[in-house]
């Protein structure tokens, strides 16, 4: 074929693709949005900054219902309060499926919580929270766990000896061993090799897919499978998680005594063994593996990057870290640990840790939804199957919603008697059907962590309060914040 009938066909398939799209768009009336091209969607617009400016630009443009192409892929973008909340909250049944998130799904193929859809993710998600609040509320409640993995964490901290260090393990290590243990049934110590090796991975998984080599694998996963970059990484430290996991439940099943189940690991393999005869069962070896490790991961780096992100934030507002102590003091007190039962009393520090939450805002985009059903929205219709994105960073920088939502401002969540006070805008874990399901231990280990270590501490920057960056290294899944050292001094 010579090089004139080439472009013919090319520009034929071109106007064929556009066609389509259009059509299709007809049909179902979707919202608008700007004109896709073959293959590459709408990533001439995309391309400029990381994926939640262009997108959040794009909703100045179209508005707070737009849809855009990422790659050959249709989604609808949804940003501001009210409209997110209408989707997730208003119509919380249509919005409640998993959209396709190539970085997971290629390693979960649907399977776990996290990433499944449909009946098997009902089925897993009930039992999960079951399990994790028996855990919870059972003889060693999660918060006697946190209180004491919150000790070990004071006793890392103090031998730091008031030298600078980089927080990223420390914290992590600590925030890790909760979920560990309820996952394991105890908690490692801080040199175990395994707990390590989990951060590591983690770690390094969350910092892949907040950069742009993890966007674009999301948007074209097929073409990045061939070529080399970090990315690749994403799969086999994945599959490194998943063969720590499966080592640790052949463990359990030689151990198991199912009239006393120890963690997360035994309920499963007891609800196997149950359900053993029935081939329609969730419960598979697989299933397990994988749920576990989206607990593991959800349960991991979020918390420990909102604590560095808290970290901060303080040190940058030296004042508002002295007023949390003030409120420390005069509440707990030196001679014992902060407890949740102190947290009513104590709605600044609360307030803080919630506009911490805000600002740092480490989920920008939301894990992509799906819609279920054909739904009305807005007056579009949106098809079923068609993947949605929440921007909840602009749900937290919604200015009727938040005074000055740019700034860091503990008010945002205080009353004028400087009670604490809730806004329906916060949501760092997202609302609706999928709502993280890790928010009441997330919270609990937020409050807890912080509360222990400024009761012993005092933070520390090496560089002036004025000169801290707070705005995130890179941008994707999470907000990551800029490496940094901090000195602790002891109070
Ligand atoms: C500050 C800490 C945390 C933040 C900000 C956070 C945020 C989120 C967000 C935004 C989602 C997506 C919700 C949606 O699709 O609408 C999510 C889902 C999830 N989170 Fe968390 N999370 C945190 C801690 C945790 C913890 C501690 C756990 C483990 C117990 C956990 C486990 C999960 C799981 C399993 C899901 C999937 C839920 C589903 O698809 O049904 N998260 N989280």
């Amino acid at each position: 074929m010579d090089s004139v009938n080439m472009a013919i066909l090319l520009l034929l398939l071109a106007l064929i693709c556009l066609f389509l799209t259009l059509n299709s768009r007809g049909k179902s009336h979707l919202p608008p949005g700007p004109t896709p091209l073959p293959i590459l969607g709408n990533l001439l617009q995309l391309r400029s900054q990381d994926l939640v400016t262009s997108l959040t630009k794009l909703s100045k443009e179209y508005g707070s219902v737009y849809t855009v192409h990422l790659g050959p892929r249709r989604v609808v973008v949804l940003s501001g309060f009210q409209t997110v909340k209408e989707a997730l909250v208003d119509q919380a049944e249509s919005f409640s499926g998993r959209g396709d998130y190539p970085v997971f799904f290629n390693f979960t193929k649907g399977n776990g919580i996290a990433f499944s859809n449909g009946e098997r993710w009902k089925v897993l998600r009930k039992f999960s929270i079951q399990i994790l609040r028996n855990f919870g509320m059972g003889k060693r409640s999660i918060e006697e766990r946190i209180l004491e993995e919150s000790r070990f964490l004071l006793e890392s901290l103090r031998k730091t000896e008031g030298q600078p260090f980089d927080p990223v393990f420390v914290i992590s290590r600590s925030v890790s061993n909760i979920i560990c243990s309820v996952l394991f049934g105890s908690r490692f110590d801080y040199s175990d090799e395994r707990l390590l090796t989990i951060i590591r991975f983690i770690n390094d998984n969350f910092q892949i897919m907040s950069s742009p080599w993890g966007e674009m694998y999301n948007i074209f996963p097929s073409l990045l499978d061939w070529l080399p970059g970090p990315h690749r990484r994403l799969f086999r430290n994945f599959r490194g998680m998943k063969a720590l996991i499966a080592r640790s439940v052949r463990e359990h099943q030689a151990s198991i005594d199912p009239s006393s189940p120890r963690d997360f690991i035994d309920c499963f393999l007891t609800k196997m063994a149950q359900e053993k005869q029935d081939p329609l069962s969730h419960f598979q070896m697989d299933t397990l593996l994988m749920t576990t490790h989206n607990l593991l991961f959800g349960g991991t780096e979020t918390v420990g990057t909102t604590l560095r992100h808290a970290f901060l934030v303080l040190m940058k507002y030296p004042k508002i870290q002295a007023r949390v102590q003030e409120e420390i003091d005069r509440v707990v007190g030196r001679s014992r640990q902060p407890s949740l039962e102190d947290r009513p009393a104590m709605p600044y520090t609360d307030a803080v840790i919630h506009e911490v939450q805000r600002f740092a805002d480490i989920i920008p985009m939301n894990l992509p939804h799906r819609v279920i059903r054909d739904t009305a929205f807005r007056g579009f219709l949106i098809p079923k199957g068609t993947d949605v994105i929440t921007l909840l960073n602009t749900v937290h920088s919604d200015p009727s919603q938040f005074l000055t939502p740019r700034e860091f401002n503990p008010n945002h969540f205080l009353d004028a008697n400087q009670s604490f006070k809730k806004s329906p805008a916060f949501m760092p874990f997202s609302a609706g059907r999928r709502l993280c399901l890790g928010e009441s231990l997330a919270r609990m280990e937020l409050f807890l962590f912080l509360a222990s270590i400024l009761q012993n501490f005092t933070l520390h920057s090496l560089v002036a309060p004025e000169d801290i960056d707070l705005s995130p290294l890179s941008t994707g899944l999470g907000n990551v914040p800029r490496p940094f050292q901090l000195c602790l001094r002891q109070r």
